[in-house]
């Protein structure tokens, strides 16, 4: 019924849907839902300790037998420059002063890290069936080991010139990341924003270059973008913004109502909430300070500063630090569960293919 098999027979998973991996807004429960719904569930593991990850992985297998995939960022570590954190600081300052906080005190929170040798050990001893990068690949030795525990591996792609590149590197599949998706644009052989193709334009153009499947991913919500992104070429879908609201995602309440209230135009591409360009919904911090800033450090680093700050308005039942990543069909997006989310977006698809087909 589907138009291409090849993804679903490379993630043996009944949908050739992809569950986003979402750092920081999801765990194991959306994942198990996702997964008992038919597709491929995928657990952020950027922010996650070795230790949570592993907990979070048995309490997948233990819900579910469906393959599962980690999701892990490849960026290059750069340590914290200290001119640029305390010119941040000073930027951030006045917001400290209003929410009565000491800009001084140390800050221990969870950020970012690149995939290492710990992580990849992790992955040896869990054998995913799909291991999932953003930003390019981790060096050779790295994805050589993940290969050969017998994970399949793929990674963003948002040129022709990035799906070339992770083709050449070994990618069994591809996901074509267009400028209209929620969260951090996968990009890692340019770093000019502008530049990036929308899903429309940039799927069918990695079709063309790549052999390898391709996973459409960025704005594709419902029915209508998945049997789209089958026309451009692709043999399946990537869904982030549209699972944020099921009740299993870990978005907290006044970031729900936001995404509630989300219209078409509500979204920006923002480097304010952690060094490097993401598109969510736009909120104070980053329509004062940004969306983009040049006083923001390097990736991730500019998110430490800012933690105290979203910990203290969180509190307050505010958004106004909190990272809102969300694509541009971030109205589309629907409250209910998701597996009988990933059930009715496979059913409207497959419905609207056979009635384009006919
Ligand atoms: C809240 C949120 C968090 C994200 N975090 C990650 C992540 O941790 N790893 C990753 O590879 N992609 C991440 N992404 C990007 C997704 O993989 C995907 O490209 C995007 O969700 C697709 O566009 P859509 O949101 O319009 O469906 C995130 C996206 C969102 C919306």
């Amino acid at each position: 019924m589907w138009p291409d098999h090849r993804l679903i027979d490379l993630f043996k998973t009944e949908f050739p849907i992809v569950l986003a991996p979402m750092a920081g807004v999801m765990d194991a429960d959306l994942v198990i839902a996702a997964a008992q719904g038919g597709a491929l569930g995928s657990l952020p593991c950027a922010m996650l300790s070795v230790e949570k990850a592993r907990e979070q992985v048995h309490i997948i297998r233990q819900r579910v037998s469906a393959p599962i995939s980690m999701n892990f960022f490849c960026h290059k570590a750069v340590a914290v420059d200290p001119a640029r954190e305390a010119n941040w600081k000073e930027r951030l300052a006045p917001y400290y002063k209003e929410m009565g906080l000491d800009a001084a005190s140390p800050v221990n929170a969870a950020n970012r890290a690149p995939f290492d040798g710990a992580m990849c050990e992790l992955v040896e001893e869990l054998k995913p069936e799909i291991v999932s990068f953003h930003f390019g690949f981790p060096e050779a030795a790295l994805l050589g080991r993940v290969k050969a525990a017998g994970c399949k591996v793929m990674s963003s792609a948002t040129t022709v010139r990035e799906a070339i590149w992770l083709e050449e590197h070994g990618a069994d599949a591809i996901i074509a990341q267009g400028a209209e998706a929620g969260g951090h644009r996968g990009m890692f052989l340019t770093e000019n924003i502008s530049e990036q193709p929308s899903t429309f334009a940039l799927v069918p153009q990695v079709v063309d270059a790549v052999k390898v499947p391709v996973v459409a991913a960025g704005g594709i919500a419902d029915g209508r973008g998945i049997a789209a992104a089958f026309a451009l070429g692709a043999a399946g879908v990537q869904i982030g913004t549209a699972y944020l609201r099921c009740p299993e995602s870990k978005v907290i309440g006044p970031a729900r109502m936001a995404l509630a209230q989300a219209r078409d135009d509500s979204t920006v591409i923002t480097n304010v909430m952690t060094g490097r360009p993401a598109r969510g919904i736009a909120n104070r911090v980053m329509r004062e300070v940004g969306p983009i800033s040049a006083d923001a450090p390097q990736f991730p680093h500019a998110a430490t500063a800012l933690a105290p700050l979203k910990a203290a308005a969180e509190k307050q039942g505010k958004v106004d630090f909190t990272n809102l990543w969300a694509g541009q069909a971030v109205r589309l997006g629907r409250e209910m569960p998701a597996a009988e989310l990933t059930r009715a977006l496979a059913g409207a698809a497959l419905a609207r293919l056979s009635r384009l087909a006919g």
